[in-house]
This record gives C-alpha cells, structure tokens and sequence, in this order.
C-alpha cells in the first residue's frame, strides 16, 4: 500500500445520461489499494492491522488504561551498545495489535466506490481509536456512520459503543458491508447492536421503513428511527466530492442534527486537486461547497452578519493523532472536521 495518486471518485455536477453511463464504465481505484493483485474484478479481502498504545488494553467492551510494571516501563528507556535509545519493536502478533477483515473491491465504477476502502476512512478510523484509547466519550453511545462503504470506522466504533448504524445507499454496498460486520463478528462485542441500513441522502426522509411494499432487508423499523434520534455522534468519510452529492448529505444531516439528541459530526474528507476549465485553475472538487455549508468556528472574524450557515465546524491538527492504522500513508491531503450544528435559537 502506497499513496500514488488515482483517479478521484468525483463527478462534474448535473450528469447527464452520457455522463451517467460513462461514470457507470469508467473504473476508479483508491491509493489504499496499490499492492492488491491487478486486474481482479470482484471482492478481495484485506486485513487492516491497527496498534494500540501499550498502555491500553480492550476488555471485552471498552478500553481500559494498564499500569505498566517496572520491567515494561524500564523497556522503554533501555540503551543499546552505542548508548542510544532502543525502542522496543511491537511484535505484529502482539497482543496489542488486532486486524480488521474487509470485504472489497479493487476498483469500481464511480456509482460503486463504496464498494473500495478509501484513505479518509483510515485517517477517520485513526482518529474514532484515539478517542476510544484516551476518553469514555464514545463508550456505550448510539452512533451512526454515513457513506459508510466497507463499514470500517463504523465497526470500530461498535467494540465501544451500544448501537451503530452503518448507513450508504443501494443493495450491492449494503450487502458488502454485511458481509464485513459478519467477516469481523469476533471484534464486535455481543451486546453491541450494528445494524446494515440504507440512508440515501437523495431519497425523501424519512427514510425506508421495512413496512413499505418495496422495503428491503436494509430498511428501518419504527424502533430503529427512535434510536437513531438518540444518536450523539455521526461519522463520515469521503463523502465530500460533488457538488450535487455535497448538498443532499447537508440536507440529510441538517435532517439528522436538528432534531432528538444533540449529535456532533466528525467528517473526513481528501482533497483532490484538479484543473478545472471553468475557474482556469486546480482547484479541490467538492471543497468550496462544503466549506459554504460549515462555518469555521476559528474565522469568526471573517463571516459577513447575517450569514445563515448552520454548521459550526472546527478543523482537527492530525499532527495530534497518532497512526494506528498501519500500512497507509496518511499523506497531506485529507481533513479533518469536528462539526455540530447550531439549532434555531443559536443560529445566525
Ligand atoms: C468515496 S466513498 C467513501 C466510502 C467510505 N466512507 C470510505 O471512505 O472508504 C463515498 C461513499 O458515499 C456513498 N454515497 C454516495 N452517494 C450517496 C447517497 N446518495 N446516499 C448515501 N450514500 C451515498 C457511496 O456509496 C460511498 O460509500
């Protein structure tokens, strides 16, 4: 795995039926897959290894700080024969470690690229563990994941938290990412409930319910939408990259942020630089929409009076979050946002 650049999974806006066809042909392939055996069509499994802090361990439903004994700590500031430090190596099979199954596929065509891992997704799965390893914030809450592909950060998410919602649209995506909750059955703690559901952001709201003649196996129960509103955290990654797509994810979150529990977002996005004929420049697809939607908490001093965002956004310094993903290279191209949404009375 290297970060050679790939094609982006981004569409010009308004597709037309040309467009649309050529989007369904033309295949896409994330960096996280260079190494994977070329030209295989259909799933692959990958095995995703993450580190955890040697003073962290997991006891069957959160993770828990050790105290290290002496010889561990002495471990750590040892010298070796020239008197310079020597860090202990982790073992890959220590105890410390453990290794996510998923599901997916090599390339895809730009409709199916949830069907591949993308790197905002690790840098999102780095950032969900460091919180599990240095807060209880995450522990015993109901969290939901959007765009959620191969379901990694959302299946992280379920060995700490009571109920997770791994969301994306149509069937083909939906069973993929089953297919990984039941792949990696063994990490996620039996009282955890992980539920597989279609959340299509274009689709009118609510979404789906399983009573509807034409609801599927990935539809919500009435029960299922309550605990949905008692939803605290949202999560999404790579999901910013047209225009068109930008603005029904606002609408649904603006959906899903207004009302039951107060639910804070965390959204990681890869910029992809391109030319663009219009603004005869290289611009980042997708980023100026998304960032006319979210209000950056620290420029306070540059939003005109009476500018209607909702969203309240605060970047996050990556150089703070260790990687614990291993195997990707983080690169310098992804975001990432901590966002909430204002409710009327705090609004502009
Ligand atoms: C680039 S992929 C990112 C997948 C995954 N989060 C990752 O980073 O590996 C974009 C995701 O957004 C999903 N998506 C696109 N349009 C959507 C829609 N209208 N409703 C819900 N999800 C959508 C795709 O199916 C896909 O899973």
């Amino acid at each position: 795995m290297n970060s050679q650049p790939s094609r982006a999974p981004e569409t010009a806006s308004s597709p037309d039926t040309t467009q649309q066809n050529q989007e369904e042909e033309e295949q896409v392939m994330s960096e996280i897959h260079i190494g994977c055996p070329p030209k295989l069509t259909g799933p692959f499994i990958s095995h995703f290894t993450f580190s955890l802090p040697r003073d962290v361990e997991y006891n069957g439903s959160i993770y828990e700080h050790q105290v290290l004994d002496a010889s561990k700590r002495n471990q750590e500031v040892s010298l070796d024969d020239d008197g310079d430090l020597a860090l202990p190596r982790r073992s890959k099979r220590s105890k410390n470690n453990f290794v996510v199954a998923i599901q997916h596929n090599i390339t895809s065509s730009i409709p199916k690229v949830g069907l591949q891992v993308w790197r905002a997704e690790l840098v999102l799965s780095d950032f969900v563990l460091h919180k599990m390893f240095t807060s209880s914030e995450f522990d015993g809450i109901v969290a939901l994941e959007l765009g959620a592909g191969t379901g990694l950060v959302g299946m992280l998410l379920a060995r700490v938290a009571k109920t997770v919602f791994l969301t994306d649209h149509g069937v083909e995506i939906l069973e993929n990412c089953a297919s990984n909750v039941h792949l990696n059955s063994a990490l996620i703690p039996s009282k955890a409930s992980v539920y597989v559901r279609e959340l299509d952001w274009k689709a009118p709201w609510p979404p789906r319910q399983s009573n509807h003649p034409s609801g599927h196996s990935y539809a919500w129960n009435l029960s299922e939408l309550e605990e949905l509103e008692r939803a605290s955290l949202l999560v999404a990654a790579d999901v910013i990259y047209n225009d068109d797509l930008t603005d029904a994810l606002f609408t649904t979150l603006e959906r899903l942020m207004s009302r039951g529990l107060e639910k804070v977002l965390y959204l990681a996005l890869e910029k992809r630089y391109n030319f663009s004929v219009d603004d005869l420049d290289v611009i980042a697809n997708g980023y100026s929409c998304f960032r006319s939607y979210v209000r950056d908490e620290n420029e306070h001093d540059k939003i005109q009076t009476g500018s209607s965002c909702a969203f309240i956004g605060t970047r996050i310094d990556l150089t703070k979050i260790p990687q614990y993903a291993n195997d990707y290279i983080r690169g310098q191209d992804v975001e990432l946002w901590q966002i909430k949404y204002a409710r009327e009375e705090e609004n502009l």
